[in-house]
């Protein structure tokens, strides 16, 4: 088979997959008043919960045999195996383990994410995960 273009062509390809999940963001060495002046509703002592949506991002080579990057189906499993099928229905700060003392914000959920990921997904090569935790905020990571 040809490809499309002369060069070996790289390619971008993204699943999205969603999960809900519940959270406190609390940071333990400040005290109750600090928290809350600094998470506000975010850090009610009784938990809330948000539908999370993310956009997993590999790239790769287009392999001639079957012009994919990577199977997209693969992908998900992947994805699920790893991280979602931990967190779905989960309170990130009591049931997750690779969260245990860490501030479950979505940066550092994005993170964590990214660690568990990337040497999950060769040899395609994950390049960004889009993390987010309502339809007007969401968080970006390129493992930088
Ligand atoms: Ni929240």
């Amino acid at each position: 088979m040809r490809y499309l273009t002369l060069n070996m062509p790289r390619v971008t390809v993204t699943r999205r997959l969603r999960f809900n999940a519940a959270h406190r963001v609390h940071n333990p060495s400040l005290s109750d008043a600090e928290n809350l002046r600094l998470f506000g509703k975010c850090n009610n002592p009784n938990w809330h919960g948000h539908n999370y949506t993310l956009d997993v991002s590999v790239e790769g080579d287009v392999e001639a045999k079957t012009g994919y990057v990577c199977d997209l189906s693969h992908l998900k499993k992947i994805v699920e195996k790893e991280v979602i099928d931990i967190v779905d229905h989960k309170n990130f700060n009591l049931d997750v383990p690779f969260m245990k003392d860490v501030i479950p914000t979505s940066e550092n959920i994005v993170i964590a994410f990214w660690t568990i990921l990337a040497p999950k997904v060769k040899p395609g090569r994950l390049t960004r995960l889009v993390l987010w935790e309502t339809e007007n905020n969401y968080v970006e990571y390129t493992g930088q």
